[in-house]
């Protein structure tokens, strides 16, 4: 029987739905979600890092409503809050990533459809709005060329190569616990048995599944590859230094994500609000820059914006929504934060996106 939807109590935010979600997950998939790698440094380190950016806000300049639409890689979206692309999401709803994608179409913004999405490339898109494709890239390159051409097919509008992961970051707990996959929970668009399921080795079977399946010498060479084979445009996610960054624009990409895949691969690396601001003075004019980890509060948005980000994903936040209540909750949690967002920018004095160019941020320690 599927369980009642939660009464949702007033005054809640984003990091307490994450404690929602706890009461309703099994521990193990509750650990996969919350988890990092290692001493979980990074994960920590990307919400810390938002905590010392300041912001000094405008006064007296008449606003008296706050447009939040923004245009990216070519989409309007109604706010710069997109979904990033997070894994079997039929651990958190039956429906997964159907649910989270329709969500993300009612808030009036994109979906990040994960390679190891537990619905298929052709049922998301059948709910979803607007939605890109997040790449995996596999030893056997036929595999990586159907994922491809399938998402293009259904209509993606781009495809975002994650390229922080060419092997798993160490996930202590995934390993603790023998992550797996339930029974009727597969990886669903991998077309062949052995891709569908992970293995089960008494350690992290996603681990133990990326390193006998995946290309662990992922280079620019298979970007080019990829980008040779679609006509969509290119987003290369997982990036930390200019040089990448510049490298990415140099390789034909259109976007890149400033991420540390919510500190789940190398522990001890840059938080990514600090990564942000040489990274946009790199590409910042050349192409499309976003950032993920830690967001969680409508002025974390904000500074990220200021710092020369286009728009912001989140990831954990949607899903414990997702475990909540479905559809309904990711709605929930993505409104919550356009909320904040909204009540923050009137109170900073900006009434559109462009004027918080006149906005500044100092740095506390
Ligand atoms: C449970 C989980 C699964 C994830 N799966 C993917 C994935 O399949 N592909 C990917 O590019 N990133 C994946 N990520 C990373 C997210 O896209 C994103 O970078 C990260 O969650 C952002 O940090 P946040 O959770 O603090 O918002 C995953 C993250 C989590 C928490």
């Amino acid at each position: 029987m599927a369980e009642a939807p939660l009464e949702v109590a007033a005054g809640l935010n984003l990091e307490e739905y994450q404690e929602l979600a706890r009461g309703r997950l099994p521990p193990s998939h509750y650990d996969y979600i919350a988890g990092g790698s290692g001493d979980e440094n990074t994960l920590r380190g990307n919400r810390e890092a938002f905590q010392r950016w300041r912001i000094v806000p405008r006064m007296l300049r008449g606003v008296d409503a706050v447009d939040l639409s923004v245009t990216v890689l070519d989409e309007q979206v109604s706010m710069p809050i997109l979904c990033s692309p997070v894994s079997f999401q039929r651990l958190c709803c039956p429906d997964g990533e159907i649910a989270s994608a329709a969500a993300a179409k009612r808030a009036g913004t994109i979906f990040s459809l994960s390679t190891l999405a537990t619905r298929t490339i052709e049922e998301v898109a059948e709910y979803a709005g607007a939605w890109w494709f997040q790449l995996y890239c596999y030893s056997d390159r036929s595999v990586t060329l159907d994922l491809v051409q399938r998402a293009e097919a259904a209509g993606a509008g781009a495809i975002i190569i994650t390229v922080d992961m060419p092997i798993a970051g160490r996930r202590e707990a995934d390993e603790r616990n023998s992550f797996a996959l339930p029974e009727g929970v597969e990886v669903a668009n991998l077309l062949q048995y052995l891709y569908r399921r992970l293995p089960e080795t008494g350690g992290s079977g996603l681990a133990a599944y990326i390193s006998s399946l995946w290309n662990p010498a992922l280079s620019w060479d298979d970007v080019d590859w990829i980008a040779g084979r679609t006509r969509l445009p290119i987003g290369i996610k997982g990036l930390l230094a200019a040089e990448d960054a510049r490298l990415a624009v140099e390789h034909g990409a259109k976007m890149v994500v400033v991420s540390n895949h919510g500190g789940r691969q190398l522990d001890q690396c840059i938080a990514t609000v600090d990564a942000l601001p040489s990274i946009v003075e790199a590409v910042g004019k050349q192409c499309e820059v976003l950032l993920d980890g830690g967001v969680r509060r409508g002025t974390d948005v904000m500074k990220a914006l200021i710092l020369g980000a286009k728009a912001v994903m989140i990831g954990r936040p949607y899903v414990w929504g997702l475990a909540c209540d479905g559809e309904a909750g990711a709605l929930r949690v993505l409104e919550m934060l356009r909320a904040e967002l909204q009540l923050d920018m009137h109170l900073a004095g900006c009434g559109s996106l462009k004027d918080l160019s006149g906005i500044h941020l100092r740095q506390v320690s």
